[in-house]
């Protein structure tokens, strides 16, 4: 393993990536609707970013179990 993926309340790190992203996902979409009424920078500058470094964490370790483990 390349990075370790410790096990976080029971679960190992990347399920909880993996809900965090899609969670991430849902409120980026739900600002983009304007469903949740933030500023609409934080669909523009912030919470992509954010998913975009959960997704490649999380996708990383799929990569890892799957082909290197
Ligand atoms: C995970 C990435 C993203 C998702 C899932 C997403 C999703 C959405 C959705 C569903 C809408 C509503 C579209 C509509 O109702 O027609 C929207 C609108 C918009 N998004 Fe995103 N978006 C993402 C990233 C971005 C980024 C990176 C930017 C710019 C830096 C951006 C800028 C905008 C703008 C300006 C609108 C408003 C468009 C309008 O109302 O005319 N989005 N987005």
């Amino acid at each position: 393993m390349i990075l370790p993926d410790p096990i976080v309340f029971s679960k190992p790190l990347h399920v909880w990536l993996g809900i965090l992203t899609l969670l991430f996902i849902l409120l980026q979409i739900s600002v983009g609707k304007r469903i949740i009424k933030i500023p609409f920078w934080w669909h523009r500058k912030v919470i992509w970013k954010i998913i975009l470094v959960l997704a490649i964490i999380h996708g990383f370790y799929g990569f890892e179990i799957y082909f290197l483990s």
